[in-house]
């Protein structure tokens, strides 16, 4: 049941601050974050983060909050490459294995090789029932609900809504993080529901602009921090309902190859909340307005008003804590993607040559 909406995507996008709300409250209590009692973090040297796709994207945001909340190095690696790279596990690490299906092949097999080798195999699925929730010693859900649309949308910010919160619980039980730091990120994540809501309401921008951006042969997304694997993700979303050539790139790798992609008829488009790599980002965004790019800049009110100026666009998103923009900065990627894809008319939930589960490798 499309609830009223065209598309079951449009649907799923709608419902993000309703599941993320769900989430929280099922994995926050009483101000502490409320997760089985095996998960602790303290002793790990390693943590290894292994999926498919949109899944992959969540993981690679999650590397920089593990790294940066609680120290705790990260290994990351899409499924199809780590099984067979076969990769030596320390044995005092745990893998996570994050799957919206839990049925995805590769991830499955890359679960089986891990087990026996690390401490704990944990998965962060959306269908509590799968063979990879089944077959991981735990299983964590990320409580989107269906999701029927090919393109993940809720998965993906229910994935990271998961990761983030055993970031944090891995940052406070390594000492990286105090109960006063720990409160005021869980607040952080508590507001995301609500500017998940405003950030819905730049939709009817965002459709006056996927009028433009379809009749373009390539889109360049980029983003600096965890703003880049959001670049990436960003990519993927346009190119595989619109059919769009779009390719997602570390803001500093511009000028170590792709800047020579841009003329006037290339959109990119920056993905800067006002951060602390703000500047970097702005500095590389100039760099393609100097080469006649058009440039659409996805940032908030500050940053639109240092940087907005000479871009083709710009749209402003809710102030955010830093670490959790990319699950606000989801919405607008989806967003562009979705009306793109409306706009040429292609089959936006069954996009060609796509399933919804990759049962096979
Ligand atoms: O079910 P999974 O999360 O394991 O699926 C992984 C990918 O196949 C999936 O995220 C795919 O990339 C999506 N179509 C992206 O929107």
């Amino acid at each position: 049941d499309k609830a009223g909406f065209k598309h079951f995507m449009a649907k799923e996008i709608a419902e993000q601050p309703a599941v993320l709300g769900n989430a929280l409250a099922h994995y926050v209590k009483d101000g502490q974050i409320n997760l089985p009692a095996g998960v602790a973090f303290a002793g790990l040297d390693r943590l290894t983060l292994v999926a498919c796709g949109t899944a992959f994207y969540a993981c690679s945001v999650a590397k920089y909050w593990f790294e940066s909340l609680a120290g705790l190095p990260v290994e990351i690696d899409v499924a199809s490459e780590f099984r067979y790279r076969e990769p030596p596990m320390p044995a005092r690490s745990w893998a996570i294995f994050v799957s919206q299906s839990g049925e995805t092949a590769d991830t499955l097999a890359a679960l089986r090789y891990c087990q026996g080798k690390v401490e704990k195999t944990v998965a962060v699925v959306n269908v509590p029932t799968s063979s990879i929730a089944r077959e991981a010693d735990l299983a964590l859900p990320i409580l989107a609900g269906i999701e029927v649309g090919v393109a993940s949308t809720k998965a993906f910010t229910c994935q990271l809504l998961v990761l983030a919160l055993l970031a944090l619980k891995a940052g406070h039980d390594r000492g990286h993080l105090d109960d006063a730091q720990l409160a005021a990120h869980l607040a952080a994540l508590a507001r995301l529901p609500g500017l998940i809501h405003q950030a819905l309401a730049v939709a009817p921008e965002i459709e006056k602009l996927a009028e433009h951006l379809a009749e373009a042969q390539d889109v360049l997304f980029l983003g600096r921090g965890p703003m880049y694997p959001l670049a990436l993700e960003g990519a993927l979303k346009l190119k595989e309902i619109s059919y769009i050539h779009a390719e997602g790139y570390a803001s500093g790798e511009l000028k170590h190859g792709p800047i020579a992609l841009i003329d006037r008829t290339v959109p990119v488009v920056v993905m800067a909340p006002h951060d602390r790599l703000f500047d970097k980002t702005v500095s590389n965004m100039q760099e393609v307005l100097a080469r006649h790019g058009q440039v659409l800049l996805v940032s908030d009110a500050r940053g639109a008003a240092e940087a907005g100026a000479g871009t083709w666009a710009c749209l402003r998103l809710p102030e955010v804590a830093e670490p959790f923009a990319p699950i606000l900065y989801a919405i607008p990627a989806q967003l562009l993607a979705y009306y793109t894809a409306v706009a040429k008319g292609t089959d936006v939930d069954q996009p060609r040559n796509l399933a919804k589960s990759v049962t096979v490798e």
